[in-house]
């Protein structure tokens, strides 16, 4: 009896672990809700003056279609969770590929709340 209880919590000790691996890779479950919500014109505001006054202007210019490098992406009108990951997984490092570790330094102080605005914005031009 004792020992089917053991391997029950066992099984389910590993499930959680399972899951909760999983869960990190995925989008950051404060802001995975909201961003499947509509946009309000409020947030897309502040969106537009937190990147308008960053550095992001002087690669990817001032309304994210236009880099100042041709091979770099435009920003503008991408899908906002799309754009959100991709800010939080550059900051952290998961993603490094093309030229993404060029902006890793002017982003790593980049809050969440930050990028989800910016991501907000740039999805809605
Ligand atoms: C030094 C130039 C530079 C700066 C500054 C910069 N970026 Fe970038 N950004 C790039 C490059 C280069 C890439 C990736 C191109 C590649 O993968 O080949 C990129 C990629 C991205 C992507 C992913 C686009 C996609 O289609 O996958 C997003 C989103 C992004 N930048 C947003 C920003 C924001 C927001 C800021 C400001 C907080 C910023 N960037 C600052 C150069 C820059």
């Amino acid at each position: 009896m004792i020992l089917r209880y053991y391997k029950y919590s066992v099984l389910c000790l590993t499930f959680v672990a399972i899951i909760g691996s999983i869960s990190v890779h995925m989008l950051d479950p404060e802001f995975a809700g909201k961003l499947t919500q509509e946009d309000n014109s409020e947030l897309i505001a502040k969106g537009k003056i937190l990147y308008q006054k960053s550095s992001c202007i002087g690669c990817h210019g001032k309304k994210g279609n236009y880099p100042t490098n041709s091979d770099w992406p435009n920003l503008a009108g991408q899908p906002k969770k799309y754009l959100y990951q991709q800010l939080i997984d550059i900051r952290e490092g998961n993603r490094n590929n093309g030229g993404s570790s060029l902006m890793a330094g002017s982003i790593k102080n980049l809050g969440n709340e930050t990028a989800y605005l910016i991501a907000i914005y740039l999805s809605s031009l």
